[in-house]
């Protein structure tokens, strides 16, 4: 089967190893074991280090799926899966849902696996662009024309990756509506669901308002444990009977120790979401405060998740701009056309701060030479 190279793992490939201040990362701080059994005061822990590693709940343990559930309004043990990371998740249902000829609207920029994926199946992918001038957010009446009444899913991620713009709870109700006269899916990435700014971290999920709204998440970005490799599904049980019956090809059951640390984590949100906010807006004040100073450069500013999506007026591509100030530097940053939006960066900051910090003066620097 071909598929398109997916851009971003591949810059990440050639240049993270080598990177001196590394604002590329999209995780926030993440947590070691002793750190998370720290925070969780867990008393049953001696419990795990006794368990056979056999394959354990082939769709992910009771006490698990109890903990995602508690995520989401209507979502019950029933209505969710356990998949490898958001990855696994995404690849599930697009591969349980999306037949060559489908047409499907993929809302960009977003992670890659949006439409390269239904477009590898042979499906007819159709890509909504968010522009910087709507704050990254969609107009519903060119949404709902790109989307007719032919489209099959449409693929989302909402808090966004790369742009932090959060679709408000009224907007996502509305695009609901649309898929609906549709009759399509709806697959939103939510794996920053959880990591909003201010007020309730958690917009509310595609899953809850929708009934043919998938919703995917992970450990990885929220709960700051991307090396536990875990991540689900909430839909309805139509959707996750199916991808269950694709997921006995790729997946089998998750390791045993990722999901109890994943359920322990969950069961202790309150205390890591805490923390992680704090963590992303004291990265985002300090993006903010290069920002305000910085000319050459214009950002509308994340609500949410640990990105920002930041534009540049220098005639220049952004894989030329990243490359020679990661050669000349060592600062790290992803080109905006790895994420098919030429003229802009992500940039990282949900993690060490006094690299940020430096790194930011030392690309202000390099600017004014540029
Ligand atoms: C929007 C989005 N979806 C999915 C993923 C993959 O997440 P996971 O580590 O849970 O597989 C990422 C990782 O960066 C992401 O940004």
């Amino acid at each position: 089967m071909h598929i398109d190279k997916f851009k971003v793992e591949e810059w990440f490939n050639k240049y993270e190893y080598w990177a001196k201040y590394d604002l590329a990362d999209t995780c926030v701080d993440s947590l070691s074991v002793n750190e998370l059994l720290e925070i969780a005061k867990a008393s049953d822990v001696e419990e795990i280090f006794n368990r056979k590693l056999n394959y354990g709940d082939i769709h992910g343990s009771e006490r698990l799926k109890m903990a995602i559930s508690s995520l989401y309004e209507n979502q019950e043990v029933d209505n969710i899966t356990i998949t490898h990371g958001a990855i696994g998740a995404n690849q599930l249902v697009m591969h349980s849902l999306i037949e060559r000829g489908d047409k499907v609207v993929s809302i960009i920029p977003t992670y890659q696996q949006h439409y390269s994926i239904p477009k590898s199946v042979g499906a007819d992918v159709r890509c909504y662009v968010l522009k910087e001038e709507n704050n990254w957010l969609p107009d519903l009446d060119e949404l709902e024309e790109l989307v007719g009444q032919d489209t099959k899913i449409i693929c989302m991620n909402n808090p966004n990756n790369p742009t932090g713009a959060v679709i408000s709870d009224d907007m996502m109700i509305k695009i609901a509506r649309i898929a609906e006269k549709s009759n399509a899916y709806i697959l939103c990435d939510e794996v920053y669901r959880g990591l909003k700014h201010e007020g309730n971290p958690f917009t509310e999920s595609i899953a809850d308002i929708y009934d043919k709204g998938i919703s995917t998440g992970s450990m990885s970005k929220v709960f700051s444990l991307a090396g536990l490799r875990l991540g689900w599904i909430a839909a309805n049980r139509d959707v996750i009977d199916e991808v269950n019956h694709q997921r006995e090809y790729n997946t089998i059951s998750v390791g045993i120790l990722d999901d109890y640390f994943a359920a322990l984590a969950i069961e202790n949100k309150d205390k890591i979401i805490e923390r992680n906010i704090e963590k992303v807006n004291t990265g985002k004040k300090i993006l903010t405060d290069w920002l305000d100073k910085e000319q050459r450069v214009h950002c509308v500013m994340p609500q949410a998740g640990t990105t920002a999506f930041v534009g540049y007026d220098i005639p220049i591509k952004s894989t030329n701009l990243c490359a020679k100030l990661q050669e000349e530097t060592g600062v790290m940053l992803l080109p905006g056309e790895t994420m098919e939006l030429d003229g802009y960066f992500r940039i990282g900051y949900g993690n060490n701060f006094e690299q940020l910090e430096a790194a930011l003066g030392i690309f202000s620097e390099w600017l004014k030479k540029i």
